[in-house]
């Protein structure tokens, strides 16, 4: 049985809690965060404390707190003998002080209330020796079968990936959305082809996959939409993503 104290009462701690309280193999120990009225969510199942010089002793810690505060908070735990990690992509591993340290990175989007499969996440780890990466291992099959050893320069770039395939993706998503309620449309409207867009890429590439006036380049259908379009930001995101992908494609022309 592997102990573990979570640090941190977000998206990703209240994710992380749910998929090991499945999990034989794992106990959750503590939760310690700073905010009570979140850690009120734990507290029926585990201590719970807002009070970071009171952390028990454990296993494993996982660091799930705003990426700017790990270093703040894996202060707190420099005097304990259990392994110490972050779970952030955009972090290096050498932002904890601790000698038993790792990187313990689930790469999907969480969100509070919205559930996920976590047996299909890839977790990527990073260990600071041998025996860390072992446990971290030992940590992560609990919870998924899709396991990646990576250093943190290549966890940077997927994290970089991913803030373009996730993050702008879903802004885009707005932007469309409120673009359909400006005309009295549901934003449902577009649900069809979001989830065909995402399934198509799975067969295909997404360079393949590419579809759209930019790609053909048709000058006046660009035209008309960008006559259509009144906040700046979205004008210039319009007019850079189609020059982007016309200077992908032109040469097809
Ligand atoms: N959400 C995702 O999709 C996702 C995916 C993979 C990895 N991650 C990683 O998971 C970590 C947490 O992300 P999240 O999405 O769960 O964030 P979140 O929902 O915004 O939660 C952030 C947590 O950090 C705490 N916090 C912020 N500043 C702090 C400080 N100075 N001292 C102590 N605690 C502090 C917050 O406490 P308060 O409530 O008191 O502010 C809150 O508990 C990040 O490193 C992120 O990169 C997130």
């Amino acid at each position: 049985m592997l102990n573990v104290i979570l640090l941190g009462t977000g998206n990703l701690a209240r994710h992380l809690f749910e998929a090991f309280s499945q999990s034989e193999e794992v106990k959750i120990v503590q939760v310690v965060g700073r905010n009570l009225n979140d850690l009120a969510w734990f507290s029926h199942h585990t201590a719970v404390s807002n009070d970071f010089s009171e952390i028990f002793d454990a296993d494993v810690y996982l660091i799930a707190v705003k990426d700017d505060a790990i270093g703040e908070v894996s202060n707190h735990l420099s005097d304990k003998n259990g392994v110490v990690a972050h779970t952030s992509g955009a972090m290096e591993m050498d932002v904890i002080q601790s000698e038993r340290k790792g990187v313990f990175y689930p790469l999907q989007t969480f969100s509070k209330g919205k559930k996920v499969d976590f047996n299909s996440i890839p977790i990527c780890i990073e260990a600071s020796d041998g025996e860390v990466l072992l446990l971290l291992k030992k940590l992560a099959v609990c919870i998924s079968e899709n396991l990646h050893v990576i250093d943190s320069d290549q966890r940077k770039k997927l994290h970089l990936a991913a803030v373009f395939v996730n993050n702008f993706t879903n802004y885009l998503y707005g932007i469309g959305e409120e673009i359909c309620l400006e005309e009295g449309l549901s934003f449902d409207l577009l649900k069809p082809l979001i989830l065909e867009t995402a399934e198509k890429i799975q067969g295909i590439s997404p360079k393949e996959a590419q579809t759209g006036p930019a790609r053909r380049n048709d000058e006046k259908s660009m035209q008309n939409h960008l006559k259509l379009l009144t906040n700046e930001d979205n004008i210039a995101l319009y007019t850079l993503l189609s020059e982007a992908i016309k200077n992908v494609y032109e040469k097809e022309l």
